[in-house]
């Protein structure tokens, strides 16, 4: 077992290119290999047989918990039965049909179809595509510029790592490429004034995206992208009335609304679509993470009935969309898909997310929110983050070098609980399994309050 384990050690450092990690320390071995072998529940377990309690769900992605049989043995059905066949030219499967009417079902109001992709990224690729292509049948082959939030996360890809607004997925990438542009990020702690309440603020940032719309020219403006909560970049709800005064301008300029939901969809803030939570009215939802809670790789971008229209008006003047994936509405997939939608009513997990989401904010406020160290704790749902500031009456920021939000992160691990250092800022970031038990919540909370101290007292 131990020639077993340094033999993969030697191998991922040599073989394996890790996303999102320093490449010449991982492989100088100056970072550690954690080689994951099993998960139950809220609990993943690595092959040194350390058992952690995953308090980031993966990457906010593993909903129903790991270990869930009834997904399994669909997925296992699926594979012996067919596991494949594509969905090009009107082709499709029980599972790929039977589940774009299980998310139609759920979606909210005024959506009709469902497009099915693998990643978060490339469903919003195809809804940049799907914005374009709209406004050419629509004959306005000048809105094309789509505006998104500094401190979005909408993927990686070249069109999506541009709509991202986080320094880290531009750097030496050559991005964010036309016709990208980005906005005040809906961050109320970090306003820009501190006299702002929430509803002043919130109209603060509708006037700085109306002021862009005009500076750039309405007839040029196709779309607006957001998360419901801004996610990776920082774990932060929307303040008050935001989505309304947002919306507003939209209509005002006839600029359409992608909400991308692949953190928020099918549960995470307490509802089944952030989009319900928040009054949202999307012409685009992006789904992925929550979808199949990462038993297989699926993503979609759900099609209001305004756009799906107009895109059926366009096939008879253009002929078939000339946009397809290899495994798009992969049976496999989609059956996995379908059953955890099935587990998710089941099981109540979307109530429980409300339920054990307010639990969970309101005792690591209580844990965590008077050390003088933490700014703020806040959250929506099952989301919760704890910003540390260096003082918190002049709101004065550590010096990013300093890394006090992955230390945190190291501190929590030792602990046995994994949170999320978010990549800007010094964040410390939960997105539990949403069938945490209260039980379990207590055990992050006691956790990331000794984590928090032990760090703040060797600094
Ligand atoms: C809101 C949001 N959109 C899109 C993506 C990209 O998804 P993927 O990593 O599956 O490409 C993510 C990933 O975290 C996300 O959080």
């Amino acid at each position: 077992m131990l020639d077993k384990r340094n033999e993969l050690n030697a191998w991922d450092r040599d073989h394996f290119f890790h996303p999102s990690t320093h490449m010449g320390m991982h492989a100088r071995g100056e970072t550690p290999t954690r080689v994951i072998g099993g998960g139950e529940g809220v609990y993943i377990t690595d092959t040194n047989g350390k058992k952690s309690l995953d308090a980031f769900a993966g990457l906010y992605c593993v909903n129903v918990g790991y270990g869930r049989q009834k997904i399994a043995d669909a997925i296992a059905e699926q594979a012996k039965n067919l596991a494949y066949y594509h969905a090009y030219v009107g082709h499709g499967t029980e599972a790929s049909i039977t589940l774009a009417k299980m998310i139609i079902d759920r979606a909210p109001k005024g959506m009709s179809r469902v497009y099915f992709g693998l990643s978060g990224s490339d469903a919003n690729e195809t809804n940049i595509k799907l914005v374009w292509y709209y406004n050419n049948i629509l004959g306005r082959p000048e809105k094309k510029k789509i505006i998104s939030r500094w401190r979005g996360y909408h993927g990686s890809g070249v069109m999506t790592g541009s709509l991202t607004g986080l320094e880290l997925f531009h750097k030496a990438f050559d991005l964010p490429r036309e016709p990208i542009r980005h906005t005040e990020a809906p961050y109320f702690f970090r306003r820009p004034d501190r006299s702002m309440n929430e509803e002043q603020f919130a109209q603060y940032c509708a006037d700085k995206l109306e002021e862009m719309i005009l500076a750039e020219g309405p007839e040029t403006v196709a779309a607006f992208i957001g998360e419901p909560i801004l996610g990776t970049g920082g774990i932060v709800p929307p303040p008050k009335t935001y989505w309304q005064k947002i919306q507003a301008v939209l209509d005002k300029y006839d600029v359409l609304l992608v909400a991308d939901e692949v953190v928020t969809g099918f549960g995470r803030l307490g509802t089944m679509f952030g989009s319900d939570h928040y009054g949202m009215k999307p012409d685009l939802i992006t789904i992925a993470k929550g979808l199949t809670s990462a038993y297989a790789p699926l993503s979609g971008s759900i099609v209001s009935d305004k756009m799906w229209r107009v895109l059926v008006q366009g096939s008879d003047q253009l002929g078939a969309i000339g946009h397809g994936w290899t495994y798009s509405a992969h049976p496999i997939c989609a059956a996995a898909g379908i059953a955890n939608l099935e587990l998710i009513d089941e099981l109540g997990i979307v109530e429980n997310a409300a339920s054990t989401g307010a639990y969970f904010r309101s005792e690591l406020a209580k844990a965590v929110g008077d050390h003088k160290h933490v700014g703020e704790v806040r959250g929506d749902g099952l989301m919760a983050a704890v910003e540390f500031v260096e003082d918190k009456d002049d709101r004065k920021f550590f010096d990013p070098a300093k890394k006090i939000g992955p230390q945190v992160a190291s501190a929590l691990l030792e602990r046995g609980v994994i949170g999320r250092a978010m990549p800007q800022g010094d964040i410390l970031g939960f997105a539990p399994p949403l069938c945490l038990t209260r039980d379990e919540a207590n055990i992050v909370v006691k956790a990331a309050a000794d984590a928090i101290k032990s760090v703040f007292s060797n600094l």
